[in-house]
């Protein structure tokens, strides 16, 4: 089992436009300060992530909770957005077989289709619950504050079609919240409901370790032990390698996508796996990433944080690698590179006479692939483009965990290198404000007064 970065491709003596010698001094100091940042915080209680490889009691909440009642279900449905559904969702891609919801029960060993509603779009909602069998549907309500009006939307829209069918809520909900706080707790108290815990110190886009991501997980089959195995593996690499710059995977993750912005005006931070499985786990990162680094430093200033953005290897490059081939140098790219592609496909000797098709027969796909990722990788060099790789055995738990827990830690190093907390996003609050006073929300009076004042649509500017 390996992760392993390889940042070659970054280094100013490698490759023109890379990060030259200079700032490459200065980065054990920076990054010895913000490992005391991370310990600081990590003493203060407040990154709960890390602590979840080993809290066992909350892992079998979510698997002793699947052991009772997946035999009933043919349908989970998760209910949740941001870090309450795109963790699920990256899970599902890259650990279930390809398109398994179509896949027949015999096809998915018998275990349930896995839905995550990460929005509150009708078309998607309304055409989901018409092709359901309520009577063999569990629906998870994701939401840590227990209270996003979207998550809420979904659950009164679910909790009334239930009710219509007459079924009893208790035997198709479960609730995944804070253990004390907010309005779903207070909901599943007063009725019963199953509710499983989130931590207090752990923030939604780091909770995919939690009954967040395990509880679906655990439901339809995948492997949680070597999940947390996979993430207990990375937490204790870089604690081990404490504040040793070149030895702390996370560390030197965030410190190159620093000193890269922050150097050599390279703001775009580019995640590109190699692999279908994996495709959704840059989303999941451009969340992490986005919504912990872009920032106030102080209140009122210009911002700081760099613009994360996902790609698919060898997909993109009949898209976006042709902008970060010749666009303006403003990214860097990381690729995740697979060694086992999981099935051999070898290609056939067809057309052998025909140049365009003849080298082609006898190469295995998954050879094709990891070759024409090796080709971006050195194309980008050659132009001075920087760029590392991710490389892991195989998409399986172990390294999926791995992968989560590798950039979770990487995001508070990063927040500390940019002197934010990337563990707050109070850029959204105004306009979810604006929503409940548009909404009618009683508490939202400030919020309505506010966007009164505000300049209404002008039709000279419109066409
Ligand atoms: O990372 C975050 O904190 C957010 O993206 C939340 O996950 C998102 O807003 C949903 O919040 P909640 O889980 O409280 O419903």
């Amino acid at each position: 089992m390996t992760l392993r970065i390889d940042y070659t491709n970054m280094m100013g003596d490698i490759i023109k436009g890379g990060i030259v010698a200079a700032d490459w001094a200065s980065a054990p100091d920076a990054f010895r300060r913000a490992h005391a940042g991370l310990d600081r915080r990590r003493d203060a209680g407040e990154l709960g992530f890390l602590a979840l490889p080993t809290d066992d009691a909350l892992h079998r909440q979510s698997t002793d909770f699947a052991a009772k009642a997946k035999a009933k279900f043919d349908d989970v449905v998760v209910l949740g957005i941001g870090g309450s559904a795109l963790g699920p969702i990256a899970l599902r891609t890259a650990l279930l077989k390809p398109a398994w919801n179509s896949l027949t029960a015999n096809e998915r060993d018998g275990q349930p289709r896995l839905h995550v509603l990460d929005n509150v779009d009708p078309h998607t909602i309304t055409a989901l619950l018409g092709r359901l069998s309520l009577e063999r549907a569990l629906f998870v309500v994701t939401s840590k504050s227990g209270g996003t009006a979207e998550t809420m939307a979904q659950y009164l829209v679910v909790r009334e079609r239930l009710i219509q069918a007459k079924l009893d809520v208790k035997d198709h909900l479960v609730f995944v919240t804070d253990p004390k706080k907010g309005a779903l707790r207070q909901i599943a108290n007063d009725e019963g409901i199953a509710a499983l815990d989130i931590p207090p110190a752990v923030g939604g886009r780091y909770s995919v370790l939690t009954p967040v991501g395990i509880l679906p997980a655990a439901l339809v089959g995948i492997d949680t032990v070597q999940l947390m195995a996979g993430a207990r593996d990375i937490a204790g690499r870089c604690a081990n390698a404490g504040d040793a710059l070149t030895k702390n995977p996370a560390g030197l993750f965030a410190t190159l996508q620093h000193l890269a912005d922050t150097k050599l005006g390279r703001h775009i931070h580019v995640l590109m796996p190699y692999s279908d499985p994996l495709r959704d786990i840059a989303d999941w990162f451009v969340q992490l990433w986005a919504e912990s680094l872009g920032k106030h430093r102080t209140p009122g200033d210009a911002g700081v944080g760099p613009t994360p953005l996902g790609a698919l290897g060898a997909t993109d490059q009949h898209s976006k690698v042709q902008l970060f081939m010749e666009g303006p140098p403003d990214k860097t790219v990381t690729f995740i590179a697979v060694a086992e592609g999981g099935a051999e496909l070898t290609i056939p000797k067809l057309h052998s006479n025909v140049t365009e098709l003849g080298y082609l027969g006898g190469h295995q796909l998954g050879e094709l692939l990891s070759i024409e990722q090796r080709a971006t990788a050195g194309a980008l060099a050659r132009r001075g483009r920087p760029n590392m790789t991710m490389h892991i055995d195989r998409v399986d738990a172990w390294h999926l965990g791995a992968l989560f827990m590798l950039l979770e830690i990487a995001t508070i190093y990063a927040g500390e290198l940019y002197g934010v907390n990337p563990l707050d996003q109070p850029g959204v609050e105004l306009g979810k404000q604006f929503t409940y006073a548009m909404l009618g929300r009683p508490d939202a009076e400030q919020a309505r007064q506010e966007w009164n004042l505000l300049p209404k649509p002008d039709a000279r500017y419109s066409v």
